[in-house]
């Protein structure tokens, strides 16, 4: 015993990590097109265009209302695309295993290695592995993956093309800890003690009568072990070995929404005391519930749900997924006091789930858009027999030991709710998922909430979810008795940042025909942003939230969206291509209503003015301003325009001012004393451009992203709110422009040109840092304005 334990210590000190993780994105090999043989070693490629990926082809293309994927899908092009990457392999590598790991490809691929197709995978949202032992040579190996993207229309919104996530090659020993092998559960979890329950499956390569020692070491958030598991077991030849361990830790660290402690669980693998895999499993010690009459709570303490729907694209950046452009969302959107993300309606990159489990964010993962019955003519339904059980039970093998998600959703308005093949469907996804994970309640997005449903008649729903009809549900407890409410997807308000329609109380429900036929309600395209305008089948902001706030039983909702998105320009069609529904613009800029959310949803002091102050002499403006102070008094020119107070629900506070330019000033105040004040200024010509950084010093590691923003503003520094004066870039230093944007859902500006025009005194320019520790200098100049110089400084 004693010899084998030191045999055991002297190998872990020699071969500290016996799994290897390469990133694989570097140096890929690209070509748009139906190429007939590119599968093959000695395919010539020379002529390829050189790239990284992630990389989405379809947002570098121009838009066009002709492109397959019509406006509805961001009218981007999409196509067939290949790609191909050669690289080295020793002789010692092969001794063990080696694996390909694709976060996703958007969609049908095919993967070939050197010449051998190792699989195909339709659903574009779902993470897959290759294992590529079998059919590697030592030296020069090659893999070529095809992209098929063009069955167009197979998606509501905009999807991306190409190898849109990230790629990483896996190589460990013979025996290994399987792909997403191991599952941490906490049955038990009070401040005092937590039971963490650990499995790790071990694939069996090992031969009978080789000892086979699992080993895990619990490790708290501050870096010290806390607890420590081996298993010893005699193997017999490949069969798949549980190593179950049960730990019980005293004090445990919870995770949090303030604070999302997270532990980890480091597994080791021994074969005849030598290590052949190391694994690490990041998880969170909480509990939480959904209670029929509290709602939702976390650690025993009750809170709202206050959670956005979101698309995975990054705006300019198209689907390719950026660890930084991801954290910049989820950084406004916790701005706002948004807790909650729906991955609305499809498995999202990984790097979403790591960034709420280290932010603090709650996540509902949502499988499918649609089952068996089609939403658009090539979607994920046409090949729903054969590949669902695996995307599905994929999605939750990845994604459970995530302490941030704490729902599944096995759809979105899935049009069986209304025959009986949702309840057949229902039932038989809702086991798929509980053969994996019973830890979570699952839920499906109902935008037929009754209980005719299909779906909620199965039985296998253990949350009802509503999509929208707000007005039903106070009515909750009548209809379902004793069940539990989330409301899966709500609002569908419509807003273009910086744009004012009067009256401002006149609420507008748009498209007004249900055909969206007839006169398109704004010529230029533009929603009004004093939350007056909704989509028929949705709400206003305030109408929705003064539902829910007011509800314990409502557990919380997922507002439709956090973020505009390309596609779906509700309620126009083109040339609108992007959506309106945000609360953010598709370039990261925050609506008003933003500020209404913070003033409700965070302990900030919050006042927010709007709209802005260049208008007719003579036309009398409607003035609002979200606060959560007492009070707010609102003077113009220093004249007093009356001290106004929110009365019974009020989300919002409103004076009618005859326009005259100068200074609109706001002081909020509490108990007698001022909190905040807030200026809007009539703004003169645009005579200067300031440009500030989200951040000056990033990472010189080729990925990481400075967001700035470009401000259009008079001699006096005020910003002119109808500026669209076009801007260019350049940069110097080896830092890349690789977006631009400014929210305006009309534009059909390229995403990817080093210009933008502002778009109410606004636009944005994404710099991508190279791979040297530098300063990148970036110039903006418009005509007729001096240039403005800022500086990135890359470490
Ligand atoms: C919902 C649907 C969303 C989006 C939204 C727009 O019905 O679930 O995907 O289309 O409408 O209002």
């Amino acid at each position: 015993m004693i010899f084998s334990l030191m045999l055991l210590i002297q190998c872990t000190s020699k071969k500290e990590n016996a799994r290897s993780i390469l990133n694989f994105g570097k140096d890929w090999k690209f070509q748009l097109g139906d190429i007939s043989g590119a599968e093959a070693t000695k395919f010539d490629d020379s002529a390829w265009r050189k790239l990284n990926v992630p990389h989405d082809w379809s947002i570098e293309g121009e838009f066009s209302d002709k492109n397959p994927a019509t406006p509805g899908g961001g009218a981007l092009p999409g196509g067939i695309g290949w790609y191909r990457k050669s690289f080295k392999v020793t002789a010692d590598d092969l001794k063990g295993s080696i694996f390909i790991d694709f976060d996703g490809v958007y969609q049908n691929s095919e993967v070939w290695i050197n010449g051998h197709s190792v699989g195909k995978r339709f659903y574009g949202y779902s993470s897959f592995r290759y294992e590529l032992t079998p059919f590697l040579v030592a030296g020069d190996n090659l893999i070529a993956v095809k992209v098929d993207n063009s069955t167009q229309p197979n998606s509501r919104w905009y999807s991306g093309s190409g190898i849109y996530r990230n790629v990483w090659l896996v190589t460990t020993g013979k025996t290994y800890i399987d792909h997403w092998g191991t599952f941490v559960t906490t049955p038990e979890v009070s401040d005092a003690m937590a039971k963490v329950k650990f499995v790790a499956l071990v694939e069996n390569k090992w031969n009978p009568g080789q000892k086979l020692v699992v080993k895990t070491d619990i490790i708290d958030p501050s870096g010290k072990e806390v607890s420590s598991g081996k298993m010893e077991t005699e193997g017999t030849k490949d069969s798949v070995v549980s190593a179950i361990f049960n730990f019980e830790l005293k004090n445990p660290v919870l995770w949090n929404l303030d604070s999302p402690k997270m532990y980890s669980a480091v597994s080791q693998v021994y074969v005849d005391g030598n290590l052949v895999d190391n694994y690490t499993t990041l998880f969170g010690i909480r509990s939480f519930k959904f209670d029929a009459e509290k709602g939702f709570s976390l650690n025993g303490k009750n809170i709202k749900i206050n959670g956005v729907c979101n698309h995975h694209d990054l705006g300019c950046l198209g689907s390719a997924i950026n660890k930084r452009a991801l954290e910049r969302q989820l950084e406004i959107l916790k701005g706002m006091g948004c807790n909650a993300i729906r991955t609305s309606h499809n498995p999202p990159a990984p790097e979403l789930l790591d960034l709420a489990d280290q932010m603090g964010m709650l996540i509902m993962d949502e499988a499918y858009d649609m089952w068996k019955k089609p939403k658009n003519k090539f979607d994920h339904s046409t090949v729903w027999d054969e590949t669902h059980k695996k995307d599905l039970q994929d999605m939750i093998l990845r994604d459970r030991n995530h302490p941030s998600v704490i729902i599944w959703s096995i759809g979105n308005e899935i049009p069986e709710q209304g025959d009986s093949t949702g309840t057949v469907i229902a039932k038989e996804l809702a086991a798929y998922v509980r053969e994996l994970d019973t830890t979570r309640p699952i839920t499906s997005a109902c935008d037929h909430p009754n209980v005719q449903n299909f779906i909620i008649r199965s039985g296998a729903l253990d949350l009802i979810g509503y999509n929208y009809h707000q007005k039903e549900y106070a009515a909750f407890p009548q209809t379902f008795p004793g069940q539990k409410f989330i409301s899966t997807e709500s609002v569908s308000a419509l807003m273009t940042r910086g744009v004012y329609d009067m009256p401002s109380e006149e609420i507008r429900r748009w498209p007004v025909q249900k055909d969206w036929k007839g006169k398109m309600p704004n010529a230029d395209n533009t929603c009004s942003s004093y939350d007056n305008v909704s989509a028929p089948w949705g709400s206003t902001h305030e109408e929705t939230w003064k539902v829910i706030k007011n509800h314990d039983f409502m557990s919380g909702q997922f507002i439709w969206t956090g973020f505009d998105y390309l596609g779906e320009p509700t309620p126009y069609g083109w040339p609108s291509r992007s959506s309106y529904f945000g609360i953010v613009d598709l370039a990261g800029f925050p609506k008003d209503v933003y500020y209404m959310y913070q003033s409700e949803w965070t302990k900030k002091d919050v006042l927010h003015i709007f709209p802005h102050w260049n208008w007719n002499a003579g036309q009398t403006v409607d003035v609002w301003a979200y606060s959560n102070a007492e009070e707010v008094e609102l003077f113009l020119n220093n004249k007093s325009l009356g001290v106004k107070k929110k009365q019974g629900d009020d989300l919002h506070l409103m004076w009618k001012v005859p326009f005259a330019p100068g200074t609109l000033k706001a002081i909020s105040r509490t108990g007698g004393k001022d909190v905040l004040v807030q200026e809007v200024k009539t703004a003169g010509a645009p005579a200067k451009l300031v440009v500030i950084a989200d951040r000056s010093s990033i990472r010189a590691d080729g990925t990481d992203l400075s967001f700035l923003t470009v401000d259009v503003l008079d001699a006096n520094g005020v910003i002119v709110p109808n500026a669209d004066n076009l801007v260019k870039f350049q940069v110097e230093g080896s830092g890349a422009i690789v977006g631009v944007d400014n929210g305006n859902p009309v534009s059909h500006e390229s995403f990817k040109a080093p210009q933008r025009k502002a778009f109410h005194g606004k636009c944005l320019v994404v710099v991508q840092s190279g791979e040297k520790p530098e300063i990148i200098k970036l110039t903006a100049t418009s005509e007729g304005l001096p240039a403005t110089l800022v500086e990135i400084t890359t470490k």
